[in-house]
């Protein structure tokens, strides 16, 4: 009972009735996969190229079906192209075309090959180009990050654990704890690559194929690293794709970490941070808003990616060898997931650009936290004071801080002497933001001259 003029399926051969209009729509995946389609030329033209040369095409037909694809690729590129619904998917569209142009040889491309092995291909070389792309802005936000802690390298500023005040950091600091973030991230997608790279093609179906195919000079021509071992797993298998989604979940999870931070920092609460206009909205009933969106969709955004993580760990998990039409499930969680992180990151560098930084308020509030009490325990272990009892003495030195509203570094000689006769005049060197932060002076550690030493290193691994 179909309903509209319909394209000759090609399977048609064993069927009697057309598919239903309802089935067809219900199948068709060519709205969204036709993404694909650099892709499945390029594959098309290796395969091409491949049969031609182990004699399964001749030379003219191999010719005229690289003619043919390239300009069916041009048309695509140009918006001149009919996709049409009842082709079903990305593969078909371009196959039914090139038939429709160049006839009998055109027929002959799908030799030794099957969309089971073409869309796992497709698949894997359009990761691996996102993935690249990826790595890529992943660099160029840390490099944003790390011109900012060049600038902020000893601004100082209250570092919090359970968000209260806990020791004075550097700026520069807390901008190489997100610089390392992204780092791991960075990592986590390169060695994901590598799994990516590997070539389905050849597995054809489920069990490979009966012509005399050389699936090393396809992968070579397509630039894998290797060879899927087996064809039941290779046409099978999203584990790459899932693979590489988790990765972008971590991605997202860190950059909701620093917008919640951003979030904070902007709050007139804190009043750490402005970000600027051109990244921030207003109300359209509080005329003294300025709020900071951005970082908030961010946040919200990483949900998204979490939901598609699941969606393909769940589509995948009840699946018996080999192929199920199951996988093309597969395609809109990783598109989606690829435009939503690589806008982020994009958004993200231009966010962080934009940023004002108040370095008054940052160390006004970090002096105002006790945020120095560790070191002058410290300073007390240093005179010979078992480190438990000079936690103690700090503590009833901020008590007394609290009652008399005055930071330790506020307190007279003699008042903190009141609290251990070994405190003298060199505790105030101690006591400073500045002095506090330059004590932390090792590999990791906060001190200003750290800071950039760091820095110095972390340009290198870009
Ligand atoms: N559109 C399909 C997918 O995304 C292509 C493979 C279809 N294969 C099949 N035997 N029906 O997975």
């Amino acid at each position: 009972m179909p309903t509209k003029a319909q394209s000759k399926k090609p399977w048609s051969g064993r069927f009697t009735e057309s598919t239903t209009s309802l089935v067809e729509e219900f199948t068709a995946s060519v709205a969204f996969d036709k993404r694909l389609y650099p892709f499945d030329i390029l594959g098309s033209i290796a395969h091409a190229t491949m049969l031609a040369h182990v004699g399964v095409l001749s030379m003219e037909e191999r010719d005229a079906i690289i003619d043919g694809l390239g300009k069916i690729g041009t048309d695509i590129e140009a918006g001149q192209f009919q996709w049409s619904e009842d082709l079903e998917d990305v593969h078909m569209n371009i196959e039914a075309e090139l038939v429709r142009r160049i006839g009998e040889a055109g027929k002959k491309l799908h030799t030794g090959r099957s969309r089971n092995d073409q869309v796992a291909t497709d698949l894997r070389l359009y990761l691996r180009e996102e993935t690249d792309l990826l790595i890529k802005a992943l660099g160029d936000l840390q490099t944003v990050l790390l011109d900012i802690a060049e600038r902020e390298f000893d601004t100082p500023m209250p570092g919090f654990t359970h968000l209260q005040i806990a020791q004075p950091v550097t700026f520069g600091h807390h901008m190489l704890a997100w610089f390392e973030m992204l780092a791991r991230d960075r990592e986590r997608l390169s060695d994901g690559r590598s799994r990516i790279n590997r070539m389905p093609l050849g597995a054809a179906a489920l069990a490979g194929t009966g012509f005399p195919i050389d699936r090393g000079i396809t992968a070579e021509l397509l630039g894998f690293e290797s060879i899927c071992e087996n064809s039941l797993d290779a046409v099978s298998d999203r584990d790459f794709a899932i693979e590489f989604t988790a990765a972008c979940a971590l991605i997202m999870t860190h950059l909701s970490r620093m917008s919640e931070e951003l979030i904070l920092w902007s709050s007139p609460a804190f009043d750490f941070i402005e970000l600027g206009d051109g990244f921030c909205t207003g109300s359209s009933i509080m005329p003294q808003k300025k709020n900071p969106d951005v970082p908030e969709l961010v946040r919200g955004k990483t949900g998204r990616i979490d939901g598609h993580l699941l969606a393909l760990l769940v589509l995948m998990k009840g699946q018996p060898l080999a192929y199920n039409r199951d996988n093309q499930e597969d395609k809109e969680p990783l598109f989606d997931t690829v435009d939503t992180v690589t806008s982020c990151i994009l958004v993200y560098a231009g966010l962080l650009m934009s940023m004002t930084i108040k370095r008054h308020r940052m160390s006004a509030q970090a002096t105002q936290g006790f945020s120095t009490a560790t070191d002058l325990a410290d300073y007390l272990v240093r005179k010979g004071i078992p480190f438990r009892d000079a936690h103690e003495i700090v503590g009833k030195a901020v008590h007394h801080g609290i009652e008399t509203k005055k930071d330790l570094c506020a307190m007279t000689l003699a008042e903190l002497q009141s609290f251990s006769p070994l405190i003298a005049e060199d505790v105030f060197s101690v006591l400073s933001l500045e002095g506090s932060m330059a004590s932390r002076n090792h590999i990791g550690g906060t001190a200003p001259g750290q800071v950039l030493k760091a820095i110095g290193r972390a340009r290198k691994r870009i």
